[in-house]
């Protein structure tokens, strides 16, 4: 093999794998979701619930690392619609992978909630094998929206009366 033929390779498989965390957690959609919510997550009505816009994709990660963890059944409110099936766990996936495709599902579709991180898989990693989920065992994500509302007006408050406890809060809000 010639040895400008031997850059080209090099140099091709290099920006290839330089591409690869963006193109797996793609993949990792249309392999392990796409056949259920649908190309752009819209769902299919009465039988897979959208991801686009879902108030539960945007509402509280845990939530969604724990349906992967121990798959979800029974009746579920999505966008004021119900579905009633049933969602099997992907307990297959590494951490890694899981909060690679969660994070592609919260950050496209029209969904803007933040990244989930293999730390935050790990640390519920002891779900996997408990009997699936049922709406009532999640986080209502309304429930949660209100309570980060309620939250901030309640800072604004000690903000004026104690400036000195700024910094604690700050941190406080980077951990969540
Ligand atoms: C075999 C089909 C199937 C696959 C594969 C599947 N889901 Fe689901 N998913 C469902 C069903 C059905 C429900 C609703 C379950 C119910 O009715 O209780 C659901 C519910 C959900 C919900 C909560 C409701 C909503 O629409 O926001 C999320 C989030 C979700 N799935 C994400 C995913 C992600 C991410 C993947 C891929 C890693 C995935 N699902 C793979 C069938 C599937």
């Amino acid at each position: 093999m010639n040895n400008s033929l031997k850059f080209t390779l090099v140099a091709s498989a290099t920006l290839v794998t330089s591409l690869l965390p963006s193109f797996a957690s793609e993949d990792l959609y249309k392999t392990k979701c796409l056949m259920c919510h649908q190309a752009g997550g819209v769902g299919i009505p009465n039988a897979f619930p959208p991801l686009a816009e879902s108030e539960w994709v945007n509402g509280p990660a845990e939530n969604l690392i724990r349906i992967q963890l121990r798959g979800l059944t029974g009746e579920i409110t999505v966008k004021g619609k119900k579905y009633k099936s049933m969602m099997p766990p992907n307990v297959a996936m590494t951490d890694a992978e899981i909060a690679s495709v969660l994070t592609y599902v919260r950050s496209n579709f029209g969904n803007k909630a933040g990244a989930v991180t293999a730390d935050m898989v790990k640390a519920l990693r002891d779900e996997v094998g408990k009997p699936m989920l049922t709406v009532k065992d999640l986080k209502d994500p309304e429930k949660a929206a209100a309570e980060e509302k309620k939250k901030e007006p309640a800072k604004e408050e000690t903000k004026k009366e104690e400036t000195k406890a700024e910094p604690k809060k700050e941190e406080t809000k980077e951990k969540e």
